[in-house]
């Protein structure tokens, strides 16, 4: 017999850290509108729009994810005593930024480009796993939900370093899914295309992409059915079609030989 599907229906408190704007938030409030009805916590800098999820009755935690590593173990620390149910952390959080090397490049915003998308979510993801793994040995599932980007598969000159950051993440999920393959702990990478958010405000490239971007509510129900059916990886749009082409090279596999 077939074993169940484990899936996000089955997580009980759910951390979206990223949850104040655009794929974050809106994932956050589908996971609260879920038959199960887990506890949300939505997590992000903005405490106005905290407010405002914590008046649609999210649970609410104000995190800077480019804090230090004491500051968000104590982060962290403070969440698992304080939901000790918590089972499932989607890491949403993410800026960009456009870099062109040709001239004068911030290498301070590429340093922080790479802290919140890739570094800040290894470090956080290393918080929670002690508290998942003992989930684990009590039999229950939890799920660790990075965000890449199709970028990360296939990258964009435009946002080079953005591009890298995301591929790391992939990189990282892969292998992490590797080392807890003999856990309940479930990796469920997140790959979205191009969509409809405040990631490009900053950019003043909004409009633009506006004319391509996939609109939030057709991104939310497909990603939602993805975490729904337990997918490892789940991508849509552009992304699904760049994914199955790194699938069917071969690419999302582990290094065979042992180093
Ligand atoms: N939209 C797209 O086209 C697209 C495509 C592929 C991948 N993605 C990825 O999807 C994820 C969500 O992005 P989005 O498109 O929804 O953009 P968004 O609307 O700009 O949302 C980004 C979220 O990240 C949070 N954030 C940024 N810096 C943070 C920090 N230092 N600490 C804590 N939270 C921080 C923001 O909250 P605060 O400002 O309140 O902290 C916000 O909630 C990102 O990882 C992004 O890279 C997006």
């Amino acid at each position: 017999m077939a074993s169940p599907t484990v899936s996000i229906d089955n997580a009980k408190c759910v951390l979206v850290i990223g949850a104040t704007s655009g794929i974050g938030r809106a994932l956050a409030l589908a996971i609260a509108e879920l038959p199960s009805r887990p506890t949300v916590i939505a997590a992000g800098r903005r405490q106005d729009r905290l407010d405002e999820l914590k008046a649609k009755k999210l649970e609410t935690v104000q995190i800077d994810v480019a804090a230090d590593l004491t500051t968000l173990k104590k982060t962290v620390d403070s969440l698992v005593a304080q939901y000790p149910d918590l089972d499932a952390v989607m890491f949403a959080s993410g800026i960009q930024y456009q870099q062109d090397f040709t001239k004068e490049v911030d290498l301070t915003q590429v340093a922080r480009e790479i802290n919140v998308n890739y570094l800040a979510v290894v470090s956080l993801i290393s918080m929670f796993l002690p508290h998942f793994l003992k989930l684990s040995a009590d039999g229950r599932p939890s799920f660790i939900m990075p965000v890449s980007s199709g970028l990360g598969l296939m990258p964009s000159n435009y946002v080079p370093n953005y591009s890298a950051s995301k591929a790391a993440l992939t990189s990282f999920a892969i292998s992490l899914r590797k080392q807890l393959a003999a856990t309940n702990v479930k990796i469920l990478e997140i790959i979205p295309p191009l969509v409809e958010s405040e990631l490009h405000d900053e950019q003043g490239t909004t409009g633009h992409l506006s004319n391509f971007w996939m609109p939030l509510d057709e991104y939310t129900e497909r990603t939602m059915g993805g975490l729904r059916k337990g997918d490892t990886r789940i991508a849509s749009g552009t992304a699904e079609k760049v994914l199955k082409r790194y699938q069917d090279a071969g690419l999302c596999d582990i290094y065979p030989i042992p180093v």
